[in-house]
């Protein structure tokens, strides 16, 4: 059967994954059928603070030179996850940084990690997740380390000093929740437009929006018109649109795998049939490739313990209902 990079190439899509540099290395079977169906490569760990930053004076590059290394070799794109994020903050972050070192401490790590991979790097989040509508300011912005120490332009300085580091890289802000008719969405959808706006409107580097896409197969509130509506705002702004972590969590539906499937595929199917007819989406990646590795095994268990099911392939690398799914949308 054709691979989903084929499929999505000949749509001018590119298609891949989130993976990590253990399950390459521990599973020859994994690596080549990675390989066979991914068109990019991003690091579900690799590039993260807590992973680069062992110290406070160290960067490790060690892991995520192994994924470039991985993805280049096999015709791959990389892709940088991610620049700036509230979470995954080594241990050492709380002691150390503060209001005076801040700035500089942030610009260290922006600089030293987009320079490391200059020029190979397909694009990189360069801001992650940081929209709370929750915390109730009129921004939209949530209250994170870096916005305590360096106030709301941090989001606009990370874009500057990344163009600077890396000018070939597409600059992308990514989010998550966005995706369905409800009011958190919807409120999280507008302080994202807002802060779009803003980015654009002050000739900040900002290239692209990527869209995490987290889906549940049990949420019925799912408006084709609404998100569509969406996307088409982003794309007027003129960015470039990626699907970054797309998978479905199969929480709450029977026990039964055909039935969880079934359900599984068609909101895969749903959900791309409506982003892909943007005219501005370039790319689509799973967050996981396969259903043993999955981060949903740990965020959303099912109840019964049953094994999560929210990636194209099975635990052992069969195509599901869900890749047919997918490879249909291209
Ligand atoms: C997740 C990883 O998949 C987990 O293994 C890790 O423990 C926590 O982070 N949104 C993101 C990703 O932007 O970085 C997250 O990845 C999943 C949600």
């Amino acid at each position: 059967y054709t691979p989903l990079k084929k499929r999505a190439a000949a749509k001018g899509i590119i298609y891949g994954a989130a993976i990590r540099r253990g399950l390459l290395e521990e599973n020859p079977k994994l690596a080549a059928s990675f390989a066979q169906q991914c068109g990019i490569l991003v690091p579900e760990w690799e590039l993260k603070w807590n992973f680069l930053r062992p110290t406070p004076n160290k960067f490790d590059f060690t892991a995520s030179d192994w994924l470039a290394k991985f993805a280049r070799t096999h015709g791959m794109l990389y892709r940088g996850h991610t620049l700036v994020w509230h979470d995954a903050l080594p241990k050492w972050f709380k002691e150390v940084v503060n209001r005076r070192n801040a700035e500089k401490v942030f610009v260290e790590h922006i600089t030293t990690v987009a320079k490391h991979y200059a020029g190979q790097m397909h694009s990189w989040d360069v801001v992650n997740e940081a929209i709370e509508t929750r915390d109730k300011r009129s921004d939209g912005l949530k209250n994170t380390p870096w916005l305590k120490f360096l106030g709301p332009d941090y989001i606009e300085l990370a874009f500057r000093v990344a163009a600077q580091a890396d000018p070939k890289a597409l600059l992308v802000y990514n989010d998550t929740a966005l995706e369905y008719n409800t009011p958190r969405d919807e409120a999280r959808r507008n302080a994202v437009l807002k802060l779009l706006e803003r980015l654009k409107s002050r000739g900040t580097p900002i290239h692209a929006f990527g869209i995490q896409s987290h889906l549940w197969a049990t949420e019925k509130r799912f408006n084709p018109k609404v998100l569509r509506k969406f996307l088409a705002d982003v794309a007027s702004l003129g960015l470039k649109i990626l699907v970054t972590e797309l998978d479905v969590t199969d929480q709450d539906l029977p026990k039964d795998p055909k039935i969880r499937d079934r359900a599984v595929a068609a909101a895969y199917e749903n959900y791309l049939s409506v982003v892909l007819d943007e005219k501005a989406v370039i790319a689509v990646l799973n967050w996981g490739f396969s259903d043993r590795d999955s981060w949903i095994a740990q965020y959303a268990p099912r109840k019964d313990n049953a094994p999560v099911r929210p990636l194209p392939f099975d635990s052992n690398l069969k195509p599901k209902l869900a890749w047919y799914a997918i490879a249909r949308a291209f």
